[in-house]
């Protein structure tokens, strides 16, 4: 009787711990695995005066600020931006995917001539949207 149980146990116990134990070291794995990659992404929050209205400055300003606002648009100061033009606001904060200057840059539809910013700016302007678009 007293055997039997122990076996039953034994045999009921013995894959359950097995199971338990498989899951807790996935688990482990995968929380060791993410963090850094995710810290990596939410660790780089640009600023606008420091990374991005140079940008600006040298591909935009001429046409949106300084001797023309074409459309409206003044992209010399982050509230402007956000103002935007005739279309509305020109970025969404957290959403590059919403953002027409992101799109109209993307698209090299901006600036229609002279030289275009290069790649690394675009991610930069990517990452300063998609990370809150701070000043
Ligand atoms: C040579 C002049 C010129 C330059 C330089 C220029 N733009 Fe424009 N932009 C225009 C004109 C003209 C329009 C309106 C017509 C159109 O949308 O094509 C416009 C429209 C826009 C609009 C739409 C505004 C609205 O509300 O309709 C955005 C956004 C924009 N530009 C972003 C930019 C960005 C960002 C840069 C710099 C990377 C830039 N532009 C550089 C001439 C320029």
């Amino acid at each position: 009787m007293l055997m039997r149980i122990s076996i039953k146990t034994v045999r009921v116990a013995l894959p359950v711990g097995f199971l338990v134990l498989f899951i807790l070291m996935i688990s482990a794995c995968l929380q060791m695995l993410p963090r850094p990659v995710m810290l990596r992404q939410v660790d780089r929050s640009l600023g606008f005066a420091r990374d991005i209205e140079e940008i600006m400055a040298r591909f935009c300003f001429d046409c949106h600020g300084v001797k023309n606002r074409e459309a409206g648009l003044d992209l010399r100061t982050l509230q402007s931006i956000l103002s935007g033009g005739e279309s509305g606001p020109a970025i969404v904060p957290g959403h590059p995917e919403q953002s027409m200057l992101f799109h109209m840059v993307d698209d090299r539809h901006m600036p229609p001539e002279g030289k275009r910013p290069g790649a690394y700016q675009l991610r930069r302007l990517r990452q300063w949207i998609a990370s809150g678009a701070h000043p």
